[in-house]
């Protein structure tokens, strides 16, 4: 039988690059202070690109390296937190800028994990038989939701896209996927929609939504003890789930978030941080578009050969979690 594989890959990131010490000449920080708390060194921001824009040349470069027309595509989902607009879906706009008329399209929101989230759907709608070949694609504008006077949370993010195709093959392709959601901490990660507004709103209610901020807010303490936590457990979890052991595997892809989460899951792990694959120090956290971004970095450089076996794993908003093993 047929499984599921991811046959092409492609990403984009805007062409500006912002290093640490620009960003001190904004923001009271150094280059040392978010060097060595974060493994961050540069990010991209975008000069004037929207999600759909970095969304549809990811794409287009996954549609070259997978060897395939905008035309085959018969569903894109696009996962993420900075959409252009809230309607259409950015996967709408996207299939418009590519010329993919034959997909069905919509957006998913699970923030950072937003990409695992994409190929659990994009596997479980592909086996029920109607769907061929689908492009899931990670991408974010987050500079437009960052608050650029808080310190503590604009040093950490950057814009990129990410995008992979799935397509019935031969290999064992895509053989697990596990997601989780953790509400009870939502509060930790935050970014707050347009403020309620209506002629019947009450006093309370008026003064409230005024004063809401409308950025990324977040408590970087909770999530750092979450994320390192949810990574060891789900790794765990997904290997004892499809028998395999940890050697089994080449690679760790994680959300490329902060350094010091992946070297202490790592190390909770019992497991050469080597294994992890990581390019945060260039980009930055961009959410559901960081696990993209490097898949498509290690694609290219010819790290990932036929038959390696790779773990994607990923944590963030909501707070949500996911892992995929998937056989190249
Ligand atoms: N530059 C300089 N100082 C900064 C700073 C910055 N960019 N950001 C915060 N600080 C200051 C704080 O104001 C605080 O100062 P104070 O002690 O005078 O109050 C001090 O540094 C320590 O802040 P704290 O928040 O305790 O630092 P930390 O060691 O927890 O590191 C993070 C902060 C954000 C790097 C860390 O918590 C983290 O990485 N968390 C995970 C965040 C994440 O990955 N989120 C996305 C998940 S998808």
């Amino acid at each position: 039988m047929e499984a599921i594989e991811i046959i092409g890959t492609g990403s984009y990131v805007p062409p500006l690059v912002v290093n640490n010490r620009d960003l001190s000449k904004i923001v009271d920080t150094s280059d040392e202070w978010i060097s060595s708390r974060t493994g961050i060194k540069k990010r991209r921001i975008s000069e004037g690109e929207n999600t759909s824009d970095l969304g549809a040349k990811a794409a287009i470069n996954a549609l070259k390296n997978a060897n395939i027309e905008a035309l085959d595509l018969d569903l894109i989902i696009v996962s993420t937190i900075s959409p252009d607009q809230f309607m259409p879906s950015t996967a709408c706009l996207i299939q418009d800028k590519i010329g993919a008329k034959n997909a069905v399209c919509f957006d998913i929101s699970a923030a950072c994990s937003g990409f695992v989230y994409g190929i659990e759907i994009a596997t479980n709608l592909m086996n029920g038989g109607k769907y061929q070949k689908a492009l899931v694609i990670g991408a974010e504008v987050l500079s437009k939701i960052l608050d650029w006077k808080d310190r503590s949370t604009c040093v950490l993010f950057g814009d990129g896209a990410g995008a992979a195709i799935l397509s019935f093959g031969p290999g064992k392709g895509i053989l697990h996927t596990k997601l989780g959601s953790d509400s009870e901490k939502w509060e930790s990660l935050t970014c707050k929609s347009m403020a309620l507004e209506n002629p019947y709103l009450k006093e309370d209610v008026i003064k409230k939504e005024k004063n809401s901020n409308l950025k990324i807010a977040m408590n970087g303490k909770d999530i750092f003890k979450f994320a390192v936590n949810i990574i060891k457990l789900c790794i765990q979890e997904i290997l004892e789930e499809t028998g395999y052991n940890i050697e089994d595997i080449k690679y760790v892809v994680p959300h490329q978030a902060n350094l010091r989460i992946i070297e202490f899951a790592a190390k909770k792990l019992g497991v050469d941080v080597e294994k992890f694959y990581m390019n945060l120090s260039e980009y930055g956290n961009t959410s559901g578009a960081s696990v993209p971004i490097a898949l498509d970095e290690m694609n290219r450089k010819g790290l990932l050969k036929k038959g390696d076996k790779i773990i994607l794993v990923a944590f963030g908003g909501g707070l949500t979690y996911g892992c995929s093993l998937i056989e190249w």
